[in-house]
């Protein structure tokens, strides 16, 4: 039997429900499993107010998280295995779990461990996930396994569907929008990531330095989608740091910083965004063979192949 902690947090309860599902195989297996839900010290609001959802962004990119409540579970405890559960805020890891990262309770739990992350958002997750590496390398983790869960909708259509389910708490389809979220087939099919990683366990995988959930479909990077998110995350660390410049979270002396980053997001969207995709559609032919290196790399360490699907989907 093997000792795993699993680290979550979830508004919506999406992240929550995927989670259940890659923990379920493992408890059915024997092994004990600790599920520690983070509770930030002042929650944070669903639907979130226009304005606290914009006065979180400059926090959320420089790192810079509120408190946490205590653990459940005494830092020294010792686990085989830790798996990080996280969303994406901002194209960074959510608040509550970069304030699990950086508490010394949090890097105690992680130092020396195997670590797997697994995240569910809306598409675009590499800058977040390039964060948490470092994060947990800086914590003494070891990263395994990266396992990734995006909305069913396309990429132009989650740009409505995904921020009116933040700001509204709505999810349904709308307007011939697919609904937002997970879909939720995609959410039940999680548990073939419990079962390889039971078998894994049970001939100590964890202990081999290798990645324990390849040929599973765990990753599938649009390298053209990374591309954008490169240049957004370069471009969201400088208005971050010019608007906390202006002030600190909830002061009212910041708000017309951040009046003028939403409508520079807007305007982001609605323009850049798309022309760049349709540039690099058109440039596809003589992109490709980049494009294709950079998506192999980026999923790393698990990969979006499909040899295993077989044997542990259901
Ligand atoms: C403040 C905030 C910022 C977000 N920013 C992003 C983002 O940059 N990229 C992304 O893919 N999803 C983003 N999302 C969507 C979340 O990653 C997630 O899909 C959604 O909040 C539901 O998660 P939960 O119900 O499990 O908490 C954001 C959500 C919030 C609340």
């Amino acid at each position: 039997m093997k000792h795993v902690l699993v680290i979550n947090y979830s508004q919506t309860g999406q992240l929550a429900d995927i989670t259940a599902q890659v923990i379920a195989p493992l408890r059915a297996a024997g092994h004990d499993v600790h599920l520690e839900t983070l509770v930030p010290e002042t929650p944070f609001p669903w639907p979130w107010p226009i304005v606290d959802f914009v006065d979180a962004f400059p926090e959320c990119v420089q790192l810079d998280a509120p408190p946490l409540k205590p653990l459940g579970i005494p830092a020294s405890r010792e686990f085989d295995l830790v798996i990080l559960t996280y969303q994406v805020w901002y194209l960074s890891p959510a608040l509550p779990m970069t304030a699990f990262l950086k508490s010394p309770e949090g890097r105690q739990l992680i130092d020396g461990k195997p670590v797997i992350t697994l995240v569910a958002c809306r598409n675009m997750w590499l800058s977040a996930q390039e964060t948490m590496k470092r994060l947990i390398a800086e914590a003494g983790g070891q990263l395994r396994d990266h396992l990734a869960f995006t909305d069913q909708g396309h990429a132009l259509a989650t740009f409505i569907t995904t921020p009116r389910w933040v700001l509204t708490g709505r999810r349904d389809r709308w307007l011939g929008l697919p609904p937002a979220g997970v879909a939720p087939e995609e959410i039940r099919q999680a548990s073939r990531f419990g079962r390889a990683l039971s078998d894994a366990l049970d001939r100590d995988g964890e202990k081999s330095g290798t990645a324990m959930l390849t040929g599973l479909r765990a990753t599938t990077v649009n390298p053209r989608l990374a591309l954008s998110e490169r240049a957004a995350h370069r471009a969201f660390k400088v208005w971050s740091k010019l608007i906390r410049a202006f002030g600190k979270r909830g002061q009212w002396r910041r708000r017309p910083m951040l009046l003028v980053f939403a409508l520079y997001l807007i305007t982001l969207v609605l323009t850049v965004v798309p022309l760049s995709l349709l540039l690099q559609w058109l440039l596809s032919p003589l992109l490709k063979p980049r494009l294709e290196r950079l998506k192999t790399e980026l999923e790393q360490p698990s990969g979006s192949q499909d040899f295993n699907l077989n044997k542990y989907a259901q």
